[in-house]
């Protein structure tokens, strides 16, 4: 079966899938996204994350492509379409089609739509997450407004392939006091040796990730014992546990840092028992395949 994505109104054949060379988003990086878990044919979380994308799209003052009845259609259509069970969905909005100038358009533009699924093999993340996976730290060099969730991800780009290039799956970025921010494509979290779950609070350092609210309300659940505060590289180290959150990953369990055994080396049983009940309290939409 083929693999279709939808471009601007249109659902067409991946293979022949374009944009227009003057797109803002190709150009300037002028443009928001999504990346929302397909599971079990379902869309998970999706009203979290078009909320999230109603505000990004607001500061950076891009009108919406579509109505959200509309919006919720598509990306349902496009899962039904690929026939994706386990897999994503990527969205993107960009501000248009211009000729090039870093200012707005002066003539308004209609905002730029691409919607694409892929599957993911999830045998091969459960073997990730049961192995535990090892990131290496890198100076937080991105700008001041993490908060938006851009597709101007080039400092990411280069902190992954940094941490790809040196044998480790991920990076995670430190502030300049020596904090913690994020990771190149989720948050941050560890476990102290008193047991406490910490991540840092939401702020313009961070995107406040989707995977990252609906754990902080497991843990509530659970009654884990929780703070919310900047932690640095050095309390990381000596945690007891640190794993990260991700539409895409969802608790994924990091057992070394810059090389350092954390805790036993292995993935600790808080990491575990959230990524065991994560989809319990997502929301999980229809199934559509
Ligand atoms: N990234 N922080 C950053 C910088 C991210 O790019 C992401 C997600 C997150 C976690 O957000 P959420 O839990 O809503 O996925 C935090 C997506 C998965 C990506 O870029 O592929």
């Amino acid at each position: 079966m083929s693999r279709i994505a939808y471009v601007n109104g249109q659902y067409v054949p991946f293979a022949h899938a374009s944009v227009h060379i003057e797109d803002r988003g190709y150009q300037l990086g002028d443009g928001v996204y999504e990346v929302c878990e397909i599971r079990g044919g379902a869309l998970v979380d999706e009203r979290r994350h078009l909320e999230r994308l109603s505000r990004s799209l607001v500061a950076l003052r891009i009108s919406s492509p579509l109505s959200q009845p509309a919006l919720h259609f598509v990306l349902e259509e496009m899962v039904r379409r690929n026939r994706v069970r386990d897999g994503l969905l990527y969205l993107q909005v960009t501000r248009g089609v211009a000729r090039r100038d870093h200012g707005f358009p002066e003539q308004p533009v209609k905002p730029a739509l691409v919607v694409t699924v892929r599957g993911l093999d999830r045998k091969k993340i459960e073997a990730s997450a049961a192995a535990g996976i090892s990131v290496i730290t890198v100076p937080d060099d991105r700008w001041g407004r993490m908060d938006i969730k851009t597709i101007g991800l080039l400092p990411n780009a280069l902190a992954r392939q940094r941490a790809k290039d040196t044998g480790a799956k991920d990076a995670w970025f430190v502030d300049s006091d020596g904090f913690i921010t994020e990771g190149a494509s989720s948050n941050a979290w560890i476990v102290t040796k008193e047991g406490v779950l910490v991540t840092r609070p939401s702020s313009n350092r961070i995107l406040t990730g989707i995977t990252m609210t609906v754990v902080k309300q497991i843990a509530a659940s659970l009654q884990i014992k929780f703070e919310e505060r900047s932690f640095s590289v050095q309390e990381a180290l000596a945690a007891d546990e640190a794993f990260l959150t991700s539409a895409t990953q969802i608790v994924m369990p990091v057992v070394r840092i810059d090389g350092e055994k954390i805790g036993a080396g292995t993935p600790g049983p808080i990491a575990k028992r959230l990524r065991e009940v994560f989809h319990q309290s997502a929301e999980i939409g229809r199934k559509l395949i």
